[in-house]
């Protein structure tokens, strides 16, 4: 049995459990106000679907294609899913994290938890065995991905079509892309996330010939330590108090709808914060979650990577200059061994 496997991990939760626990009570609210749970689940299940049916149908020298999803810190944990990828007798793994934009704190870390499973025999014997003969290799970044960038542009026309008046003056209208923050210490240690995101950002700006004014502005700080800025919602107040009413917000960092786009930007700023400055509108445009162009995108960057044979960019070889983390060097060996492998 040969399945070329594409592992997903999506956004969640990033900067470790203890940010989980610490947000807890507050969170179980939330996703009470959304509707009772996360639908992240739900969203990437159908984007791996998609993306497998059109390798399945397309790449037919290395099908049957499946697709696993792993988590970082909610079920389907990564140990269930290795779990899973052995007993299916696997024996080709593309590790395809969904966040376009690589971070140390979300595809780095999960990286570095996948390379502490396979290096350590941590699981089933029989498992270990199994995982030890797969061919691994990993699309670590993929900001630029043409489909991702079409996917945006498109539903940010939609949206702005739909729901502005054509006649308003575009210099009125601010678009904020909106990008899940870090903190600070991560951006000094050297992650190029925040360079990334704002790669997207200036990739659908050139598709949109620069009409609107923008920023990148970032979201979902917790805690009391120094993160990104500036923050989306004071963003919004600053500029209320020059004068602007309207406002598109974007988010740039999320492939699928969660709790960080259906509360925070969507109840939090677009319905509270709206109403409390009188803005005139607060229109935020959909994640691309099963956006035709970002299917697409996904098979190209997949297509692109199986023809290459790499085992993951050059990029993801070198660790950040500051970084003291064992964890992030040893998960470097494993790649080195992959690479050797490959050869
Ligand atoms: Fe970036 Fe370790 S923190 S490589």
């Amino acid at each position: 049995l040969t399945y070329y496997s594409l592992y997903f991990i999506s956004w969640n939760r990033k900067l470790g459990a203890w940010i989980a626990q610490r947000r807890a009570p507050s969170v179980a609210k939330k996703y009470d106000e959304i509707g009772g749970g996360s639908p992240i689940l739900e969203w990437t299940k159908k984007q791996g679907s998609l993306l497998t049916d059109l390798l399945n149908e397309r790449n037919v020298s290395s099908a049957p294609h499946k697709y696993y999803i792993a988590f970082r810190y909610t079920h389907p944990l990564l140990d269930a899913t290795l779990q899973d990828i052995s007993r299916d007798g696997v024996e080709r793994v593309v590790v395809f994290p969904q966040y376009p934009q690589y971070s140390c704190s979300t595809t780095g870390s999960s990286l570095n938890q996948l390379a502490a499973f396979l290096s350590t025999n941590k699981l089933s014997a029989a498992a270990n065995d199994n995982l030890k003969k797969v061919s691994w290799s990993v699309i670590d970044r993929w900001s630029l991905n043409s489909g991702l960038i079409d996917s945006i542009v498109d539903l940010i026309q939609k949206e702005m079509k739909n729901k502005l008046d054509s006649s308003m003056d575009p210099s009125k209208v601010m678009l904020l892309f909106s990008a899940h923050s870090l903190p600070l210490y991560v951006v000094e240690r050297g992650d190029t996330y925040t360079t990334e995101v704002a790669s997207t950002v200036m990739a659908v700006m050139s598709r949109l010939q620069y009409k609107y004014p923008f920023r990148l502005v970032w979201q979902s700080k917790v805690g009391p330590l120094k993160w990104m800025s500036p923050y989306t919602d004071k963003t919004i107040k600053a500029y209320a108090g020059k004068g602007i009413k309207n406002f598109v917000v974007v988010p740039i960092a999320f492939v699928n709808e969660h709790i960080e786009t259906l509360h925070e930007l969507d109840i939090e700023y677009g319905e509270d914060l709206r109403k409390e400055l009188k803005l005139e509108n607060i229109i935020r445009v959909p994640t691309p979650n099963v956006h035709p162009a970002f299917i697409e995108g996904l098979h190209q960057e997949v297509s692109r990577h199986l023809s290459s044979q790499d085992v993951c960019s050059a990029q993801l070889k070198v660790t950040c200059p500051h970084c003291t983390n064992p964890s992030c060097s040893q998960m470097r060996k494993w790649l080195e061994g992959l690479s050797k492998r490959h050869q």
